[in-house]
């Protein structure tokens, strides 16, 4: 059985949508209508798309889910890597406020053929859509994609840079079972060093001010951890103790280039999660993951699937709201 919104016993009352929830948007990036990171919004800036999300969450258990506030107008979502939380629930989001949305497949397209990605985003820009989603390999490939294109660009990932709303999503999932996000002390665990995830979260839940504990073996640590404004440790165990969420994350091996481990039985036995590490934490402490989950890697099968302790898939569940609540805002911008 899976444990989605309509049996979250913590829900909070529906946020209202008014016009001025709308004003967040003008000083999007720098007044700009994009989503590009969550480094320089401000907490009521996250806030408005938290909030505004909730109502969505609220929508998208009702039989007719549909809000055709986009009707006529165009998402775009250009995946340079591979995907099925983030494309999905962004089609998703998009069909279900009627907007047009078109998966370009990066495989089959004209990128294949030696089209640079400036070709392709101006190609794509003169079919005038109105959004364009795009993830990529490279960091600060969406930064230079909205300097290149008239619509809102929105970061579903670039690099080991950032993923705002995954970010935007994971606030959504603890602020709906903790009831807040101020004072709880997060432990972030896994391979940082190549986490955009982890890097949106840390931005995300130092402004909103949350306690984060970053853990990973030395080797998966960045070179800025000091300036990140977390507590770093290599020592799983100490980390994670009083936890109030434990975030695992995924080993990026894709990104890697070399060793960085020394056996993924070393690396399960030291920074997996497990029954044992577990019991530190605190006594009603959730457990999070953005997803792909490699079982017996970083976490154990019996974690992931205990649905009193892992919030797995209603993270998955709060990633449509999520995006259409950053659709309507940018749309509005
Ligand atoms: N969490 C996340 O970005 O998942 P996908 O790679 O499936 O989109």
């Amino acid at each position: 059985m899976v444990r989605l919104a309509k049996l979250n016993p913590f829900k909070k009352p529906s946020a209202s949508i008014s016009k001025g929830h709308l004003a967040a948007v003008n000083t999007l990036q720098n007044g700009s209508k994009h989503l590009l990171a969550i480094e320089g919004l401000s907490a009521a800036e996250i806030n408005k798309f938290l909030d505004l999300a909730e109502r969505y969450v609220e929508r998208n258990l009702a039989t007719d889910k549909k809000h055709p506030i986009l009707r006529g107008r165009t998402l775009i979502n250009l995946f340079f890597e591979n995907s099925t939380r983030t494309r999905t629930s962004f089609e998703l989001a998009g069909k279900r406020m009627g907007a047009d949305v078109i998966n370009i497949s990066v495989g089959a397209s004209s990128v294949k053929k030696g089209e640079t990605l400036i070709d392709t985003a101006q190609t794509i820009n003169a079919m005038h859509p109105d959004f364009i989603v795009i993830r990529h390999a490279e960091s600060g490939t969406a930064h230079m994609l909205a300097q290149h294109v008239n619509c809102s660009v929105i970061n579903a990932g670039d690099g080991s840079h950032e993923h705002p709303t995954q970010a935007l999503l994971d606030a959504l999932t603890i602020r709906r079972a903790k009831g807040k996000i101020k004072g709880l002390k997060v432990a972030i665990c896994g391979d940082i060093l190549h986490s955009r995830v982890a890097r949106s979260n840390i931005a995300l839940l130092h402004t909103l001010g949350a306690n984060v504990t970053i853990i990973a073996p030395p080797t998966l640590l960045p070179a800025d951890a000091a300036s990140l404004g977390v507590t770093i440790t290599s020592n799983m165990r100490e980390g994670i103790k009083d936890a109030d969420i434990v975030m695992m994350l995924r080993l990026q091996m894709e990104r890697m280039q070399g060793h960085f481990i020394p056996s993924i039985r070393e690396y399960f036995h030291f920074w997996g999660l497990n029954r044992e590490k577990l019991s530190l934490a605190a006594p009603d402490a959730l457990v999070m993951h953005p997803g792909p989950i490699n079982r017996g890697v970083e976490i154990d099968t019996d974690i992931a699937d205990d649905l009193e302790r892992s919030v797995i898939l209603e993270q998955v569940e709060m990633g449509v709201a999520v995006r259409q609540a950053v659709l309507e805002i940018l749309a509005q911008a």
